[in-house]
Order: structure tokens, then sequence, then C-alpha cells
């Protein structure tokens, strides 16, 4: 036995069951500096990222946590340039088609945030088929948000609400009525926002939900981010006591 596994062992067995998050967010940061350390090229780093994708969600399952959360393409992701974006593209196609088959078998249920329809075709069919074949699983939500920006994203909200003020006549325009005219309508607001490769910001994710996320920034790279990682970042959530502008 290594001294990794040792320690991830010891990390899980501080995190309390009952007190375990119901929604962590990941801002997945840092593939491009990854592979950069490694004289790599940055779609190399993206590549890598695959791995820790599958390293959060089986963290996430181990420990019963519903909801994971993860910024895989941003609005302004689109600056970057075309070659990276549409190696970025294929290699979400191909963890579509690779990892549909796992999700279904280990009752993900896989969700999208984002102006989707601005997604390649090629891109969207797949989605649409991934989505489908988890539609009726029960499990852990996993929530991919691509083409994602929280403004848009309250751009969209408040022009539905809009519309659905002059349809019915009126509308409430109370904060559950906003909540639930988000991409994220129906999930519980992240309650641990994580971001790794040590960035101190959020880069328009989630700005409404995480309004009393707690947060938790790493060094770790994206690709070198484990479950053990994971493990850390939960067990430092337990420690912290959410006030939500009370006196705790
Ligand atoms: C995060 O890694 C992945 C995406 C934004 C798609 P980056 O590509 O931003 O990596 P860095 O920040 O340049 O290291
Ligand atoms: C945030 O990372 C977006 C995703 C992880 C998809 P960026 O690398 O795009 O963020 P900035 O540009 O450093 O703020
Ligand atoms: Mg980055």
């Amino acid at each position: 036995m290594t001294t990794d596994v040792v320690s991830e062992r010891a990390v899980l067995a501080q995190i309390k069951r009952n007190r375990l998050p119901r929604h962590i967010a990941i801002i997945m940061d840092g593939n491009g500096r990854w592979a950069q350390k490694r004289k790599l090229p940055r779609i190399a780093g993206h590549r890598a990222g695959m791995r820790a994708v599958r390293q959060a969600l089986e963290g996430c399952s181990q420990l019963g946590v519903p909801f994971l959360t993860l910024y895989a393409f941003s609005v302004e992701n689109w600056k970057r340039p075309q070659r990276e974006i549409s190696l970025l593209m294929s290699l979400l196609r191909e963890y579509l088609k690779k990892e549909r088959a796992e999700l279904k078998r280990r009752d993900i249920q896989l969700r999208v945030i984002g102006r989707v329809h601005e997604l390649p075709h090629a891109v969207q069919k797949d989605l649409e088929t991934a989505l489908t074949a988890t539609r009726d699983n029960s499990g852990l939500t996993l929530t991919l948000a691509l083409n994602y920006g929280a403004r848009t994203e309250l751009v969209d909200a408040f022009r539905k609400m809009a519309e659905e003020g002059v349809r019915n006549g009126s509308v409430g325009w109370d904060e559950a009525s906003i909540s639930r005219n988000l991409y994220t309508e129906g999930m519980p607001d992240p309650d641990l926002l994580i971001r790794t490769s040590g960035e101190m910001r959020l880069s328009n994710f989630l700005l409404w939900q995480a309004a009393y996320a707690e947060l938790w920034i790493t060094e770790v790279l994206w690709p070198d981010f484990t479950r053990k990682d994971l493990f850390r970042a939960v067990s430092d959530f337990q420690k912290r006591e959410r006030r939500y502008g009370g006196l705790g």
C-alpha cells in the first residue's frame, strides 16, 4: 500500500457522513499551466484533466454527495484560439461517448447548464444522446457548465420572466422566482465551491447560486486533482461555521 492511499483513507475517515455538502461545484482550472510545465501543448493538459473529472466524480459517488457541477467551458472561453476551442469540443465529444455507458451504469444523471444551443451541432447531438441515456438515473446529478456564464444566465432568466409577465399579466420578482428561472432550476445552491490552480476569482461562475457557498481554493492544477483533494475540501468544509449573516 502506498503512502498516498493511506493518507487518502485517513482524510476520508475524518469526514462526517451526516454533514456532507449537498452540492459541490468546481472551477476546473490550470490545464494549460499543467501542460506548459511539461513542455506539452495546452490540449494535453485538457486531456489529462479528464482523469481528474473521473476522480471528482468517483469521490462524490463514494461519499454520497448528490450534486456535482463542473465548469467546463465559459462564454468567455470563445476568446481562445480557434484551434484550442475545436480541440476542446472534440475532447468533450470523446468524453461523452466514452463515459456514457459508465454514467448509466453508475446511476449518474447528466445535466447541462449554459447556452447549449450555441455549441457546435455535433456536440449538441452527443449531449442529447448522453442526456437521454442517463435521464432515468436517480443517483448523483453531474452537471456540466458548457458555454456557461453567470451573467448570461441571469439575462436569460430575466428575459424569460419578462415574457412570462407579458403572457400572464404578472410575474413574481422575488428571489425564489429568479432561482426558478435559472439554468439550475430545481438544484440546491452549491454548499462548497472548489477552484484549482490557485486563482482567487469566480470567473463568472454561479454568481447567484454561490451567494453563501464556502470557497476552497487549492494550488493543485486540475489534471493533478485527485479524490484525496476532494476529500480534503469536504473535510475542511465541515470545519467551517456557516453563519449566513447571523451570529452562528
Ligand atoms: C481550465 O484550464 C479549462 C478551461 C478553461 C477550458 P485552462 O485552460 O484555463 O488552464 P490555464 O488556466 O491556462 O492553466
Ligand atoms: C474558468 O477558467 C472557466 C473554466 C474553468 C471553464 P478560466 O481559465 O477561463 O478563467 P480566467 O480567465 O482565468 O478567469
Ligand atoms: Mg484558466
